[in-house]
């Protein structure tokens, strides 16, 4: 379980979050939804120790992440997939995965071969370049590089950004699979609610920083007044 407890962090004169806490079981899909600029990037990025809150922890399974080093929070098994992906685009799939694989637990070429059983379309590109990839197999192949190090939690941050609905349908699928069928910990962000709402168990929902709902993800996306002031999600 991750437990973020009375979070509060600034970039200079800018308060992006602002006493946040909120809990993501093990095992479950939480969303952390809000439009943009609400703070959901910069939670990420606290979780997996990029940003020092100014006060507040985050810890998982009772060990406090908050203070640890990036690399010693990646070790510990939280996986961070950026906004935007950053997958090296001149790298072929493979030699992005295999950047990935450098703590993997195992031998690397069952590391891999784990990947490909999840994202097929992986395997049969690994010989091409990052950069020929549509967004979705960009996305996945984000998603491989974070998982073939072998995280107990997985961050990711706007997985649909500029994806097709049918697209974004498939992808949200495969994160509900991995979760279900490894156990896996996830905290998915989005601002695209109805999505992300599909496949959580739980949502935190986030204005300027704050934290305005955190509920089952079937209350939320029953509840009018937050779908319309800060979900944007008007019928
Ligand atoms: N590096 C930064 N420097 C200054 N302000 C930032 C920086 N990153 C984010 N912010 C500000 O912090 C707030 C939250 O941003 P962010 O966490 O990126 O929100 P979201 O991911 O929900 O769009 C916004 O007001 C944003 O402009
Ligand atoms: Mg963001």
């Amino acid at each position: 379980m991750i437990r973020v407890d009375g979070v509060s962090v600034a970039y200079g004169a800018v308060q992006a979050l602002r006493d946040v806490s909120l809990e993501a079981a093990t095992g479950a899909i939480t969303a952390v939804l809000g439009a943009n600029g609400a703070g959901k990037t910069t939670l990420l990025r606290t979780i997996s120790g990029l940003a020092t809150p100014r006060s507040g922890t985050v810890s998982m399974d009772e060990v406090v992440l908050t203070g640890k080093r990036t690399e010693d929070i990646v070790r510990v098994g939280v996986g961070h997939v950026p906004e935007g992906r950053g997958v090296i685009a001149e790298f072929t799939v493979e030699e992005n995965l295999r950047l990935g694989a450098m703590i993997a637990p195992g031998p690397l070429g069952e590391a891999l071969a784990q990947q490909y059983e999840w994202f097929p379309v992986l395997g049969e590109r690994r010989k091409q370049a990052a950069a020929t990839l549509s967004g979705g197999e960009r996305q996945m192949l984000a998603m491989a590089r974070a998982l073939i190090a072998g995280p107990s939690v997985l961050l990711l941050d706007e997985p649909s950004l500029g994806l097709a609905p049918l697209v974004t349908a498939q992808l949200m699928h495969t994160v509900a699979d991995l979760c279900s069928t490894t156990g896996l910990t996830v905290i998915l962000v989005e601002q695209n609610a109805r999505s992300a709402l599909r496949i959580a168990e739980r949502a935190v929902v986030l204005y300027l920083g704050r934290v305005v709902a955190d509920d089952e993800a079937a209350v939320v996306a029953r509840d009018d007044q937050l779908r319309q002031y800060y979900l944007g999600m008007v019928e």
